[in-house]
């Protein structure tokens, strides 16, 4: 299970998130999508849960197999597709079959660099799922794709969690992309939680729009 509880944070004074807490009971498919503006803390909220930053106060229990796709796909230049899957000791067949789960088979050879930030962004998603995550955590993976190729990413992440069966809990400063994903939609600054079905003028009074 994953526990976040009264998770709070400061930087330099500022205070990010007060008292955030939320909850996913199992590894079933169930999602999360924290939304809010540039600079309000949905990565630092994610690095907490993710145990690669620390809060100020609260409580985080995490006892899922997670895997982490960041905010930039943080792909290694210098290495091959294949190669930057089966990165930490996964097997090259187990990465080429998360490979042709997310529509790169035929890419093991290609270096980033001549790939689309679509394929790109598709390989930093089969590099999580190689892992056999039951809980993937998703910082703005689709942000600097266009509309298009943004879209189908959601479903494709939709369609492998179906398929796969892992909680999502995933960042992002798009509503639309927010109500596509999620079961529930956690709003910071304030961390109010909405379920859906959602509601979009609640949810854009939050945002303050
Ligand atoms: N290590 C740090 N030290 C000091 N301040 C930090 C640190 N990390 C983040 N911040 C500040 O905390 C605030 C929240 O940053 P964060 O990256 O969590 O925002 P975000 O909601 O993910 O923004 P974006 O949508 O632009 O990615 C920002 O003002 C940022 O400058
Ligand atoms: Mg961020």
């Amino acid at each position: 299970m994953l526990r976040i509880v009264k998770l709070t944070k400061s930087y330099n004074g500022r205070e990010l998130f007060r008292d955030v807490s939320f909850e996913f009971a199992t590894t079933s498919s169930w999602s999360i999508v924290i939304i809010g503006r540039s600079g309000c803390g949905k990565t630092t909220l994610l690095n907490a849960v993710a145990g690669l930053e620390k809060a100020d106060s609260g409580e985080v229990v995490n006892d899922f197999q997670s895997a982490f796709v960041f905010q930039d796909d943080k792909l290694i230049p210098w290495l091959t597709v294949l190669d930057n899957v089966t990165i930490g000791g996964v097997s090259a067949l187990d990465a080429k079959e998360s490979l042709r789960q997310v529509g790169l088979e035929g890419f093991e050879k290609r270096y980033p660099k001549k790939m689309s930030g679509g394929e790109k962004a598709r390989v930093a998603l089969a590099r999580a799922l190689v892992r056999k995550p039951e809980l993937l955590l998703l910082d703005e993976p689709f942000s600097a794709l266009d509309a298009i190729t943004r879209t189908e990413m959601q479903r494709l992440v939709k369609t492998l969690q179906g398929a796969l069966g892992f909680a999502i809990l995933m960042v992002t400063h798009d509503l639309a992309e927010a109500e596509s994903i999620a079961d529930q939609i956690l709003v910071l600054p304030g961390g109010r939680i909405y379920d859906a079905p959602f509601n979009e003028s609640d949810l854009m009074k939050e945002l303050g729009l």
